[in-house]
């Protein structure tokens, strides 16, 4: 008989570094409430929406016609075409499809872009809170993160941006910044997005931009973009996302926008890591980028109906503290006398039937506080406001 291996041992033998991940932090609590009947979950991030049926439409009539093949690494033609011309006039500066590269989600962009840039030891400046599964993934690749913490003030968050320059250095391999940010909804100021470019061509660092929210904004056509600020060949790589802007979250299809001299590269590690993204879903993505702005606006809609109730109920009781959001679609919300958020997301879950995540989850400047995803109907978090008042006031 062979002999089995008991499951310690065969975790034992895994590479310790991915044998000691942390589960995120938010889908801890997800698996814990889930199953609730009734439950309002607004613990992650997508909203209540299905994607609009044109979209999905392009995408089966792709399929059905048989784009069932393996296909080009960096994207289909059509799509790379369509997003540079759509990026192009967001940005109102020429941006070519050939530094276009499609991804297998924003996740993906992430993990591609890590894995160009990182060996392990490699020192990376993030400002934090931020989405852990970034933390996750510089981790996965032994990269050091320098945290720097945003704060919360009375004129909202932000980042003291003498801290961020003085974490960096010569030492520094990437700054990751984040905005609109996830979890807080900061918007880093165009000024500083110039400053930190300025840092990096100084040092010789790279500037890895999260840009994920960038049609989420509340007061603006679109956010800030380090698109803007830095030319093409320059050492600044941008990753995007369909999930948010276009109601797109299970189609998982993000891009990555970088110097053309990288395109080598990314065809490489597309290749080595998925072999591209499915034909068909590329064509619902060409689909999504060419019927206008009807999408993204009625998403920005929804967000800042959603945003209205929720600053104004949550504003209105006692314990708690939280600042409008600038961009993204999260309130990250502090309660007086609460400093352990993981415990307080599994009592709201208990008590009041809703599911936050936990600030926890999102590194260093996070405890204290929780995060509610408002990207949905206005009848359900209204009565996830009802359900939490009691606790909360
Ligand atoms: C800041 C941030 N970046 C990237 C992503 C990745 O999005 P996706 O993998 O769905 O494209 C998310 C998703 O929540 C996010 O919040």
């Amino acid at each position: 008989m062979r002999p089995s291996l008991r499951p310690d041992e065969l975790l034992g033998s895994l590479r310790p570094s991915i044998a000691a991940l942390p589960d995120s932090g938010i889908v801890e609590v997800v698996q814990y409430g889930m199953e609730r009947p009734g439950l309002i979950p607004l613990w992650v991030g997508e909203g209540d929406a299905t994607t609009p049926s044109s979209i999905g439409d392009a995408a089966v009539a792709a399929l059905r016609a048989g784009q069932t093949f393996y296909t080009y690494q960096r994207g289909i033609p059509p799509l790379r075409q369509a997003m540079a011309r759509y990026l192009s006039g967001v940005h109102d500066r020429e941006i070519a499809p050939e530094r276009i590269f499609i991804t297998a989600s924003g996740m993906q962009a992430i993990t591609l872009t890590l894995q160009a840039l990182i060996d392990p030891g490699d020192e990376v400046v993030l400002v934090t809170p931020v989405w852990p599964n970034i933390l996750a993934a510089l981790n996965i690749l032994g990269g050091v993160v320098r945290a720097v913490p945003m704060t919360l003030t009375d004129r909202g968050w932000s980042v003291d941006f003498d801290r961020l320059a003085d974490a960096c250095g010569p030492k520094t391999r990437a700054v990751f910044v984040n905005s609109p940010n996830n979890p807080t909804g900061w918007i880093m100021p165009r000024e500083e997005m110039e400053a930190l470019a300025d840092l990096a061509r100084h040092h010789g660092f790279w500037i890895i931009a999260d840009e994920v929210y960038n049609r989420i904004t509340y007061d603006t056509d679109h956010a800030p973009s380090f698109l803007e600020v830095m030319e093409a060949d320059e050492r600044i790589v941008v990753v995007n996302s369909f999930s948010k802007n276009w109601a797109m979250t299970g189609w998982r299809v993000g891009w990555v926008v970088a110097s053309p001299a990288l395109g080598q590269v990314y065809e490489n590690l597309i290749q080595y890591n998925t072999s591209g993204v499915a034909t068909f879903l590329q064509y619902g993505a060409v689909a999504a980028l060419e019927e206008g702005l009807g999408t993204i606006d009625a998403v920005r809609e929804t967000c800042r109906i959603g945003r209205d109730i929720v600053c104004q109920r949550l504003g209105a009781m006692r314990k708690v503290r939280l600042a409008r959001p600038q961009g993204a679609f999260y309130a990250f919300l502090a309660v007086d006398g609460e400093t352990d958020s993981r415990s307080l997301a599994f009592r709201l879950v208990d008590e009041a039937n809703v599911g936050l995540a936990p600030g926890s989850a999102f590194g260093p400047g996070g405890e204290g506080f929780l995060r509610l995803c408002f990207a949905c109907s206005p009848a359900r978090l209204s009565e996830a406001m009802d359900r939490m008042e009691p606790m909360l006031s």
